[in-house]
């Protein structure tokens, strides 16, 4: 109930508008985001690396409707390929179709999205696009197959908790997708997520299995991002049954979620990355993070009597 509440706040213009302000909850969001701007985010891709950490960076912000507005935040996105190129940084960007544009016009997402990855690859970068609610799938789909014909380092996020995600991976494997594994962060309804949460991990797992097979016979790239410890240590136990090494397996998190065993991760010698995420628009984003784990409430009040 409360995880549902959550998620209708972060679709509530009023929420967003005045929730936001509040300074205990500019305070709380801290603890995911490193700040608003890409120069804080640069600098936790720096601390990170310390402790054999990858990035993802990530500006927050969704359902754009104003194609300059789009434009803005590739440009963004192009300046931060140029910073991270120039300093030699192990870091990725990921993208949302909403931000770029979708809502206004495919042709519009595709353009942005071009420009974004013909920068990455001049800087040698990779970018991943997000998957947002279960309307844009088909779009953001459709968006990754014609990107990834003229780009190899592309990858797109695929939701456990959708029942129509088995298809959608056997669809796109014979592009040699790279593939982001996520559970699921928005409000659906049972016509198309699962709405127990041992059926999406039970997904999540064969979709896992699915994705290790091929990693094994070469040619696609799989991160499995989630801090589920149990899930975690199921898809090493199926690594290891298939005679793969801990370098052959990538894991992703959340800037602030999980880092005790972010650094374990990385020292068992996987790949480990971290999405920072930083932005002004951090309002829906920072609901959903709340809805996952209602539990972070209490984070919240403790920011709120300790101002
Ligand atoms: P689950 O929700 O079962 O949590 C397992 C455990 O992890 C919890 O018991 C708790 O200990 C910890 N945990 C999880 N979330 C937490 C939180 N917010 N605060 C504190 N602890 C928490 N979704 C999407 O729809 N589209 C996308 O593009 C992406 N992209 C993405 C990238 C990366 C790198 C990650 C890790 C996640 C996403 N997600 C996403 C979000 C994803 O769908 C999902 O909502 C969260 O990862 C939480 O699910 P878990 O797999 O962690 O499992």
């Amino acid at each position: 109930m409360l995880r549902k509440l959550l998620l209708w706040g972060s679709e509530n213009d009023f929420f967003s508008d005045h929730v936001a302000r509040l300074g205990f909850v500019r305070r709380a969001v801290r603890r995911f985001m490193p700040g608003e701007t890409s120069a804080e985010a640069i600098e936790e891709v720096v601390r990170l690396s310390v402790s054999r950490i990858r990035s993802v960076l990530a500006l927050l912000g969704e359902n754009v409707t104003e194609a300059d507005e789009a434009d803005d935040v590739t440009r963004h996105y192009e300046a931060v390929l140029k910073e991270i190129g120039a300093r030699d940084l192990d870091a990725e960007i990921s993208v949302k179709p909403t931000q770029l544009g979708i809502d206004i016009g495919e042709d519009v997402v595709a353009a942005n999205l071009e420009r974004i990855l013909s920068t990455a690859k001049e800087h040698g970068h990779f970018v991943w696009i997000d998957m947002e609610g279960s309307d844009y799938v088909d779009r953001t789909l459709d968006l990754y197959r014609a990107a990834r014909s003229r780009h190899t380092d592309t990858g797109v996020c695929l939701q456990a908790y959708l029942y129509r995600t088995a298809e959608d991976l056997a669809a796109l494997l014979p592009i040699n997708p790279s593939v982001r594994l996520v559970k699921g962060a928005y409000a659906e309804s049972t016509k198309v997520a699962f709405p127990r949460k041992r059926d999406v991990d039970q997904n999540y797992l064969q979709l896992a299995q699915t994705l290790l097979d091929e990693i094994g016979s070469g040619g696609v790239r799989a991160a499995f991002a989630t801090h589920d410890g149990a899930l975690i240590r199921r898809i090493q136990e199926e690594a290891a049954q298939r005679g793969m090494t801990p370098g052959d397996v990538e894991f992703q998190m959340l800037y602030g979620i999980g880092t005790t065993s972010q650094e374990k991760l990385a020292a068992q010698g996987h790949e480990v990355r971290v999405h920072i995420s930083y932005g002004i628009a951090w309002f829906p984003w920072y609901m959903r993070r709340l809805a996952e784990r209602p539990a972070n409430l209490w984070f919240v009040m403790r920011k709120m009597i300790s101002r």
